[in-house]
């Protein structure tokens, strides 16, 4: 049977419980926070205290992380630009189920290519989707460190490694952008949030 075929013989089936139904249970919609910034730059730090804030306000939530998830669902992914943009476009696939089922879902992963964070936006309905920027140097995330990688990616150890010998592509058009070598982490936090308060997500 060809792909072709395959896809002509499934069929979309609506469920009798819609997204807004489940939203109004909610009491708040379902949205995507999608952190995107350098290894180490604080995503994985920034959507955990984002998570913390909300889920203290009784706000569905749930974090999807670069490390843990190529641990399981993306398991076999490696870090060429073909396997980066499978990964990606799954969490992005995984993030619209979530907002289908009106979680706030908050994701941390480098997503270094302009084009496949526009496909998550584009799987997403109009503002379903915050875009937030962890701005950090490079020479303050190697600083950082916490695990040791960017000093093995110099010693030659991990090929591929972002900001050293592959790229990243800064957000043009983040809808929240934060200097993690410059802001306080509560300001960010309250920047965030009070971001998805102004967009009426919360
Ligand atoms: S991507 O680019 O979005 O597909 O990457 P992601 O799924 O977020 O995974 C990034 C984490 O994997 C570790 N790691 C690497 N990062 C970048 N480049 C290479 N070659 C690499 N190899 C392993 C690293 O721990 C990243 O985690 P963070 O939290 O970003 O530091």
């Amino acid at each position: 049977m060809s792909q072709q075929e395959k896809v002509e013989n499934i069929h979309w089936h609506n469920t009798t419980v819609s997204k807004e139904d489940r939203q109004s249970l909610n009491n708040h919609k379902g949205s995507v926070v999608w952190f995107t910034g350098l290894s180490g730059s604080g995503k994985s730090t920034l959507a955990n205290a984002v998570e913390k804030k909300l889920h203290d306000q009784g706000i569905r939530t749930y974090v999807l992380d670069g490390d843990n998830i190529r641990h399981g669902l993306n398991k076999g992914l490696g870090f060429q630009p073909d396997d980066r943009k499978e990964n990606i476009r799954r969490i992005g696939e995984v993030s619209k189920l979530f907002v289908d089922a009106g979680i706030v879902v908050l994701t941390a992963f480098i997503s270094p290519y302009r084009e496949d964070r526009q496909l998550v936006r584009s799987l997403l309905e109009s503002g379903e989707f915050h875009e937030v920027y962890t701005k950090c140097a490079l020479d303050e995330c190697e600083r950082r460190d916490p695990k040791g990688l960017y000093k093995k990616a110099r010693d030659g150890e991990i090929p591929a490694f972002t900001g050293i010998s592959a790229p990243y592509e800064e957000p043009e058009n983040a809808e929240v952008v934060i200097e993690t070598d410059k802001e306080l982490i509560d300001d960010s936090v309250n920047k965030v949030v009070a971001h998805l308060k102004e967009l009426k997500v919360i």
